[in-house]
């Protein structure tokens, strides 16, 4: 598999007064997953991620996107290929219609004029918004505007999306819809990086899941793995997933993390 995000001995604080917020952090991404960063709040998730797009760049170590080394990369080249959809849409958005709104960043690009249209529709498509191209941004929900700040950046085609806390806040079926849209985008070859606390959420639909305790990586794995390390959870934090609780109140001992896996072996005991 090819490496998408390369972080090697990572260090960064924001000053040189203050203490270090990365602490050598190393880990690789790979094209084509779907990966979640839990930890925290002030872990140090939203400073890592912000070295992937170059908003950030280390005191020490390197990261490199798809082989190259950020420090070597324009901001512009960086932003072609790592979009980062931020943890407040309000503070994303600024454009006064829609349609302005999603084609800003390919018209900086350069995308030709011609095809603004068809692209706006199309993305909006893909993070299934319906709306008017005239409306004001700042008139939609707080779930259409999560969904249309990932349009925004989504437009830009990156071939790594981020999305900084998209869940928190949202109504479960706009939450649903999100992860949809993740999902989506990893199975077409890209990749896709998550930050969020909704256990649930993540153990359903990502690849991977890495835990942050205090500028450092605690575990990573895929969910069936780290959900099921309690010491690593508590420390982190981070609540194991309910299905969990369910199937033990259920007198199930076995390693089921997802409410689809906990239905079908229910209706295995009672078939029985
Ligand atoms: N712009 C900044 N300047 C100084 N300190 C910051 C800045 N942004 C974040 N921090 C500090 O860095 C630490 C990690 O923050 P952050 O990466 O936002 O954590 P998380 O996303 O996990 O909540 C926190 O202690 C936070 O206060
Ligand atoms: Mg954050």
């Amino acid at each position: 598999m090819k490496e998408a995000v390369k972080v090697e001995g990572l260090w960064f604080r924001y000053d040189e007064l203050s203490d270090w917020v990365l602490k050598d952090v190393s880990l690789k991404i790979f094209q084509g997953e779907f990966v979640a960063i839990l930890g925290r709040n002030g872990c140090g998730k939203t400073t890592l991620v912000k070295h992937f797009n170059g908003l950030l760049k280390p005191c020490r170590g390197e990261v490199s996107v798809f082989g190259v080394n950020t420090r070597n990369l324009s901001t512009a080249e960086l932003t072609r290929r790592v979009g980062y959809v931020f943890q407040y849409p309000d503070s994303q958005i600024f454009a006064e219609t829609v349609f302005e709104e999603v084609c800003f960043g390919p018209k900086n690009l350069g995308f030709p004029k011609e095809g603004m249209r068809g692209l706006v529709n199309s993305t909006l498509k893909k993070v299934r918004l319906k709306l008017d191209l005239e409306a004001s941004p700042f008139s939609l929900s707080t779930g259409e505007k999560e969904r249309l700040a990932i349009a925004d950046v989504l437009a830009m085609n990156p071939r790594v999306l981020i999305l900084d806390e998209p869940t928190t806040g949202q109504d479960y079926s706009t939450c649903r819809r999100i992860m949809e849209v993740a999902r989506d985008y990893a199975d077409n070859g890209n990749t896709v990086v998550l930050i969020s606390h909704d256990i649930d959420l993540v153990c359903e639909w990502v690849d991977r899941v890495i835990l942050m305790k205090d500028g450092r990586i605690l575990v990573e794995g895929v969910p069936d793995k780290v959900f099921m390390e309690d010491k690593a959870l508590r420390e982190a934090g981070i609540e194991a997933p309910s299905v969990l609780g369910l199937a033990k109140a259920a007198g199930i001992d076995g390693k089921i993390i997802r409410m689809e896996d906990l239905v079908e072996e229910l209706i295995r005991r009672i078939a029985v």
